[in-house]
């Protein structure tokens, strides 16, 4: 297969597959977790593309394959790379510092030459597999200096890139001893998009204070006469898609079986989250705690599930996560719940599309609360699988998609007696009010699903090439 040229290579620091080893010793693939690969997904199959990406683990020389109709390239990681550019500058550098210093970024050399390293070789494997002309989309912050890399290496390329977490202010943005250079790395690509047009502002804002070059609006002139485009593309999901799951007999019967197995209680609070600090999982668990320590919620009325999808369990601050999170169900299920009625059902574990679609049918308030998120997909397929226009969503301010979905509750999960409050009249709502907020999300959602987030993107990058040569510099 890698002889062949492609037209759309997407490059991205998963694969959509994870390499797992069975206790037999046999390998099988299982899907990866997060939102990305979810929206990269259906946008692959619709461009029959080749997705380069890291496998999980530490196999080296692994051949491309294909997995369920998709093109997939593995690219080995060692396990000082994993160690250094994944867990390290990735998940300890940026991915605290773009999430509003939730947590305290670390800073380490070793950390940042890897993460050069590792771009550098995903930006070789794109320009091997590239045919003429094509395009490469570029995802995420584990590559953001993949586009400059790739242009040297291919000129003839058009180079989108997307960040799918947030892109910070300069105020945090500026403590990166690497800023100028990843800056640069983006400036690789004819179009950046982000999640929000603040994203984007910021990220205009820092070229033209950091780098130097011009700037007007959403675009970026460079020196070499090529002109950059910073835009919004607010990601999304496969909302038909969800919505025919949804409705499925399997998902009926399946979210009435989750009903009864929690003993039929008035209503059903759920999250589900990778087991991640920005989330904000240990706060609306103290928050429902609260309420039912306060006698405003009882036990069996109310039960909270919470799913906490595993993730990058070898980084030190999702240990003591864990450790946190296990120590407050224990103590909330231990000081509230009765026999056969815990107040939180926890269950640290990933499900698969349909368990996720018939949990979202089973609850009642879908309860969604980072910190900080680029845009949250979880909220989104909650709405879509909501095919009876009931249901409440508890929504962070601080996740992307309440730009989007302004008849959730909106709450600031830093405010603790104001996220009591938005659970409680979620919980109260009448069914009008419910149908009401319901409606108008659900309508949102179908009209802006996954497909045309891609639509947009390429099209834009296509577009660009029309006009990039003909933009004056200034
Ligand atoms: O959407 C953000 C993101 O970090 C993706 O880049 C990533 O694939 C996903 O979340 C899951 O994280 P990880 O790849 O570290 O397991």
């Amino acid at each position: 297969m890698t002889d062949v040229a492609h037209d759309l290579v997407i490059v991205a620091n998963r694969l959509p597959v994870d390499r797992v080893i069975e206790s037999d010793g046999t390998t099988t693939w299982r899907r990866s977790p997060g939102g990305l690969v979810s929206a990269i997904d259906p946008v692959m199959r619709a461009h029959d593309g080749v997705w380069i990406g890291w496998p999980g683990g530490t196999d080296q020389d692994l051949q491309p394959f294909e997995d369920d109709g998709l093109q997939l390239v593995p690219l080995s990681m060692t396990p000082e790379e994993i160690e250094e550019h994944y867990e390290g500058f990735s998940n300890g550098t940026l991915w605290p510092l773009y999430h509003d210093l939730v947590a305290k970024p670390e800073f380490h050399r070793e950390w940042w030459d890897t993460y050069v390293k590792v771009n550098r070789r995903f930006a070789e494997k794109a320009a091997e597999l590239a045919a003429k002309g094509a395009t490469v989309w570029v995802h995420d912050y584990q590559l953001q200096l993949v586009p400059q890399f790739l242009r040297e290496l291919r000129p003839d390329l058009r180079i989108g890139f997307y960040l799918h977490i947030p892109f910070p202010p300069g105020e945090l943005f500026q403590q990166l001893p690497w800023r100028r250079q990843i800056l640069e790395g983006l400036l690789g690509a004819d179009l950046v998009g982000f999640q929000l047009p603040g994203a984007a502002q910021n990220f205009v804002r820092l070229v033209r204070q950091r780098v130097g070059h011009k700037t007007h609006r959403d675009l970026v002139y460079l020196p070499d006469g090529r002109t950059v485009r910073a835009a919004p593309f607010p990601i999304s999901i496969d909302a038909a898609g969800f919505e025919d799951l949804a409705r499925s007999d399997a998902v009926t019967k399946r979210a009435e079986a989750i009903r009864e197995a929690l003993g039929n209680p008035r209503k059903i609070f759920l999250g589900i989250d990778r087991l991640d600090y920005t989330k904000g999982i240990y706060a609306r668990l103290r928050a429902f705690g609260e309420l039912l320590r306060d006698g405003h919620l009882g036990v069996d009325d109310a039960v909270f599930v919470q799913v906490a999808v595993p993730s990058r369990e070898r980084v030190e601050q999702y240990r003591l996560l864990r450790d946190e999170i296990d120590r407050l169900v224990g103590r909330l299920n231990g000081d509230l719940g009765r026999i056969g009625r815990p107040a939180i059902s926890y269950l640290h574990t990933s499900y698969p599309r349909e368990e996720m679609a018939s949990l979202y049918r089973a609850a009642d308030i879908m309860v969604v609360t980072p910190y900080r998120d680029g845009m949250n997909l979880v909220a989104k397929e909650y709405v879509a699988c909501r095919i009876e226009d009931d249901g409440a969503l508890v929504l962070s301010e601080f996740a992307g998609a309440a730009d989007e979905l302004r008849q959730a509750w909106l709450v600031n999960p830093y405010d603790m007696n104001g996220m009591k409050a938005a659970l409680l009249e979620a919980y109260q709502a009448e069914p009008r009010e419910l149908t009401k907020r319901m409606k108008a999300m659900r309508k949102q959602i179908s009209q802006h699903d996954v497909k045309a987030w891609a639509d947009s993107f390429m099209t834009e990058l296509a577009d660009d090439a029309h006009h990039s040569h003909s933009k004056t510099v200034r």
